[in-house]
């Protein structure tokens, strides 16, 4: 078993990705790279979890397995440190879900909070609901144990998959002897970048509310985000009434992203976001200098963001080898993974010819 340091992560393609997303994980997924800290990354586009829900519609998958790999080489995804491969063009992952769907009773999946949630969210429990959704944990284990993953950076959603991943794990080491690698979740430090809400301050960026920065959006459309629809503090109606930070998109927004020297660059007057949020507090405080203020920090991020991103667009061709070629080298990752499995449980009889002895073995003792 390998002793390596290994991440993985994992991306449904449902969509282009937001602030949200650069916030919670891909701008750490940059850090964790570029540490040299891990022997081998690999990033999973999940189309087939991304289809469990979606089988009615798979060109929605298919047109954002390119969108998403735009937007991670945009934030500084590095294809030379980074392996972003394809989970659909990766057959072991389907046998190991097969062998791990063995281990796992469906009252324990019931149990599965997030899945749960998402059961009602996607009306499931009243239109019936799709056994591969049901199972979608088991095949994020397969996933996770395929790379031998032992660091797995998550949000906090994601928790019951890892708790769920460990389980089959200790079960099939248990079953069949030491195989796979018992994966940990890594989650992010603080609560910004656990989630970062939407612009109307709602709890999550979500596409049909219509709430989300995107990293692709282009200068007018994030103005028109947070002048025109970000929520602040409704008490806060004259410049000179005090405000509240308190919910308040503009400063949460701020916490996550703003730095000490974007002060001195934008808003002199200050020497910190402290001092920022003190007058706020105070009163004398505009919502339209803030807000001006949180344009600039979220251009500082998203210019060198969508540049990045139109040269990869100029050379779609190359984004597309990039995934090639890292799903080639997943391929042969996972296959080693498989290869290991399936000697554990005594189902590779194809490696040798290692049944046609024990047959004659047995044939000679029963002669004797
Ligand atoms: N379920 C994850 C999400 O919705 C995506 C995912 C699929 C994943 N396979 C994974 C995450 C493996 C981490 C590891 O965000």
């Amino acid at each position: 078993m390998s002793e390596k340091n290994i991440i993985l992560t994992g991306d449904r393609p449902t969509g282009r990705l937001h602030l949200g997303h650069y916030v919670g994980s891909l701008k750490r997924r940059v850090e964790l790279q570029d540490s040299g800290k891990y022997d081998e990354i690999y990033i999973l586009i999940a189309d087939d979890q991304a289809l469990t829900d979606n089988a009615d519609n798979p060109r929605k998958i298919r047109d954002n397995i390119v969108n998403v790999v735009l937007d991670y080489l945009s934030v500084g995804i590095d294809p030379a440190k980074t392996t972003i491969c394809v989970q659909s063009a990766l057959p072991a992952l389907h046998a190991l879900t097969f062998y791990y769907l063995n281990l796992v009773t469906t009252a324990r999946l019931s149990r599965n909070p997030t899945v749960k949630s998402e059961i009602q969210m996607r009306g499931f429990a009243e239109e019936g609901l799709p056994t591969g959704f049901f199972i979608y944990p088991v095949s994020q284990a397969a996933d996770i144990t395929a790379f031998d993953a032992n660091v797995v950076p998550v949000g906090e959603d994601q928790l019951p998959m890892l708790e769920q991943a460990r389980e089959i794990v200790e079960k099939f080491n248990r079953v069949y002897g030491e195989t796979l690698v018992l994966p940990k979740a890594m989650i992010p430090e603080n609560e910004m970048q656990r989630r970062l809400p939407g612009v109307d301050g709602k709890a999550k960026m979500s596409k049909s509310l219509g709430n989300c920065i995107y990293l692709s959006d282009d200068p007018k459309t994030v103005k028109k985000q947070v002048n025109g629809r970000m929520f602040t503090d409704p008490m806060h109606l004259q410049i000179s009434d005090p405000g509240h930070i308190e919910g308040n998109v503009v400063f949460t927004y701020l916490d996550a992203l703003s730095k000490e020297e974007d002060f001195a660059e934008f808003l002199p007057d200050y020497a910190n976001l402290d001092e920022m949020k003190a007058h706020y507090c105070r009163g004398g405080l505009g919502d339209g200098v803030c807000k001006k203020f949180l344009i600039n920090v979220l251009e500082k991020t998203l210019v060198p963001v969508r540049s990045n991103r139109a040269k990869w667009e100029a050379d779609i061709d190359s984004v597309y080898d990039i995934i090639k070629e890292g799903t080639d080298r997943a391929v042969e990752k996972t296959n080693e993974t498989l290869a290991r499995v399936r000697k554990a449980m005594k189902i590779d009889y194809f490696e040798d010819r290692s049944i046609v002895k024990e047959w004659n073995d047995l044939l000679k003792k029963a002669d004797q």
